[in-house]
């Protein structure tokens, strides 16, 4: 199963455009994460505490990701990073690196293909490069990698299609999913 995490707050916006383009043909269940709430982390690392439930929409989240083939994380680039939206779930990994009933957390993790998909309007092939840094970091902490990340550059919604590197990139994505 392909699993897409949606950051953006435009639905026909950019990003969506281009990651539809990547999945076309192609089954998948798309998350949109702006829609759901996730509450600020809880760090109860060096407590005794264990987290042993979520009030917020996190769980049923993770637990699609954690059944999934292929994840592909798609943001618009905000302020130079992913959506708070897409960070706050990422944010709460952590939590579940404390939950009893995800021992094998990052095994799991391990074993899912992870891509990012960026689309920004202001040079974002090099300024959002942080960004692909940082999800790659943050898979790496849990033994998991970033199999490839796609760069669009566009600004309002369709612009997208003048990018003809990034819709290329997408085909061949499309390819890659068979
Ligand atoms: C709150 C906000 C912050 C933004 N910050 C950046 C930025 O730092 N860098 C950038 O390249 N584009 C930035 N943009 C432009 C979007 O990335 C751009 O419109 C792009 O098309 C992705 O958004 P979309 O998927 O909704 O179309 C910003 C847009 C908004 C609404």
């Amino acid at each position: 199963m392909i699993t897409v995490l949606f950051g953006g707050s435009r639905e026909n916006g950019n990003t969506a455009t281009l990651t539809r383009k990547v999945l076309e043909g192609h089954e998948h269940q798309w998350i949109n994460l702006t829609q759901l709430s996730f509450k600020p982390v809880r760090d109860v690392r060096h407590e005794e505490n264990h987290i042993l439930s979520y009030n917020d929409d996190y769980q049923t989240v993770i637990d699609q990701v954690l059944q999934s083939d292929e994840v592909i994380f798609a943001s618009p680039v905000y302020w130079y990073s992913v959506s708070a939206t897409l960070k706050s779930f990422i944010d709460h990994w952590s939590e579940t690196l404390q939950d009893p009933r995800y021992h094998d957390f990052k095994e799991r993790m391990e074993n899912i293909n992870f891509r990012l998909v960026l689309v920004g309007g202001d040079s974002p092939r090099i300024k959002a490069l942080p960004c692909v840094q940082q999800i790659e970091y943050s898979l790496q902490f849990l033994g998991a990698h970033l199999a490839d990340y796609l760069i669009g550059y566009a600004e309002k919604p369709e612009e997208i299609y003048q990018d003809h590197y990034a819709i290329r990139e997408a085909e061949r994505w499309n390819n890659y999913y068979g």
